[in-house]
């Protein structure tokens, strides 16, 4: 088959995990999760989170490297390469979708970050405590504008001006020290008086909490935080050797991933039953709830300016690989299917990320009259991505490989370079739960629109 002459391969396993580290570990695991976990029912959350990451999470990222290295394609092209039926490229396409819409909301919020890490390097962490102030920040549209496309160009410069291996460097630096900050802050977050509650709300699974839209969550939330179902993976795996053991990177991803986002709850939500109280309306504040809490836990700790600029600091690092992951992936499939030069590429999906973005951006200031099913233009955003588009990716990805790719040659392909000893639960998960589970996050998505049920 052929392999990889179009694209860069990584330097070896260690290029691979650290690049797939630096898509996965993200917004999603310091911001997304915790803001999810306390509104969902938080130990039940957490509890669904890793039963499926484990089952669900594991079968994709080995599906999507496989099929990846198999065809040395992106997923459009690897999805064609598998049948000529438009149904594949439909599969294909969808995955090459998501991406396209979470990419601007994901630079709005990167804006927001870079917001905080600037108020924080002019010393103004007792603003940035006050309860109010996320609130009429992102009511002033020009402001969040302006962070976002700051933001935006970061990512397209890192992508167009050949300093990808510098940032991916520096992140290599940042990613350990904020794996230290956060337990640091963690730590000292736990220990607040009245903060157990919040350990144990977040720790304990308690099936009271539990709604069906603990699992509609959690399965978004696993998709976007492994960067799973647009095709970002099956892109990775395109550039990897043979020598690769898929089925050991896949868990070393899954570890490193989940760990980041349990201590970014540990840091957030002990800290809102300490300093706002663990009320409903305390651990349903939904996207605001980092930028709300996290400013009040460091202005209790001292030298807040400091530690606040550490911190957004690293979450800007750790945001900007996960964007350039995604905007990548929206330039790949671009020059694949346009034919186009890199440069022209990027700067479409660029003019797409500005536009989709300033809506975003807006949504909640001068645009807070549109409110599609209820919910700000971001939230809509993120909603349509994660409860629908990837879903119906991930169906598409379970139903070629039963019916296209078979599990004969995925197994052929994984057993190459590692032992393939989960491969009754791959088969199980790929046949049966994944398509049960999105079945579940399909209906409840369709009964919600329709108002049948309230998410
Ligand atoms: N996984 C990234 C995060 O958690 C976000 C992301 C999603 C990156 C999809 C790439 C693709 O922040």
């Amino acid at each position: 088959m052929e392999n990889k002459q179009s694209h860069h391969g990584f330097s070896g396993k260690i290029g691979y995990i650290m690049a797939v580290a630096g898509s996965a570990v993200g917004l999603g695991n310091i911001w997304r999760f915790p803001y999810l976990a306390a509104k969902y029912g938080g130990g039940i959350f957490l509890l669904v989170y890793l039963v499926l990451v484990m089952t669900f999470g594991y079968a994709l990222i080995v599906t999507e490297s496989a099929m990846g290295r198999m065809t040395g394609k992106g997923p459009v092209g690897a999805y064609r390469s598998f049948g000529k039926s438009r149904w594949f490229s439909l599969g294909g396409w969808i995955n090459a979708i998501a991406p396209m819409v979470i990419v601007p909301y994901y630079c709005v919020i990167g804006g927001w970050v870079a917001k905080y890490l600037y108020e924080y390097m002019r010393g103004n962490s007792t603003a940035l405590a006050d309860s109010n102030y996320f609130g009429s920040f992102i009511a002033s549209s020009g402001s969040v504008e302006l962070w976002f496309v700051v933001f935006a160009l970061a990512v397209f410069f890192v992508i167009t001006g050949g300093v990808r291996g510098g940032v991916e460097k520096i992140s290599k630096i940042m990613m350990p020290l904020l794996v230290l900050l956060a337990i640091i802050v963690a730590i000292y977050s736990i220990s607040r008086p009245g903060a157990m509650a919040g350990v144990k709300y977040f720790l304990v699974p308690n099936f009271k909490d539990f709604s069906i839209m603990t699992i509609v969550a959690a399965m978004g939330q696993m998709f976007y935080s492994l960067s799973l179902a647009m095709g970002i993976l099956v892109t990775y795996g395109s550039y990897i050797q043979k020598d690769v053991d898929i089925e050991k990177t896949t868990k070393q991803i899954e570890i490193f991933d989940t760990g980041i986002a349990i201590l970014a709850g540990l840091m957030i939500i002990p800290a809102v039953f300490a300093f706002s109280g663990g009320d409903a309306a305390a651990l349903g504040a939904g996207p605001s709830l980092m930028f709300i809490t996290i400013p009040k836990v460091f202005e209790s700790m001292g030298m807040s300016n400091l530690i606040g600029f550490v911190f957004f600091l690293m979450v800007l690092f750790a945001a900007i690989t996960s964007a350039v992951s995604l905007m990548e992936t929206c330039v790949s499939t671009v020059m694949e299917q346009t034919g186009w030069k890199r440069s022209s590429s990027s700067i479409l999906v660029l003019g797409e990320m500005l536009i989709i973005g300033s809506a975003a951006a807006f949504g909640f200031g001068i645009w807070s009259f549109i409110a599609p099913m209820g919910m700000s233009i971001l939230d809509f955003l993120d909603f349509i991505s994660n409860s629908v588009l990837m879903p119906i990716a991930a169906l598409c990805t379970c139903i070629l490989v039963v019916r296209a790719i078979t599990f004969q040659r995925i197994a052929k392909e994984v057993k190459i370079s590692s032992s393939f000893k989960q491969e009754k639960l791959y088969r199980f998960v790929v046949k049966y739960f994944a398509p049960a589970c999105i079945a579940i996050i399909l209906v409840s998505s369709v009964a919600n629109a329709f108002g049948i049920i309230k998410m």
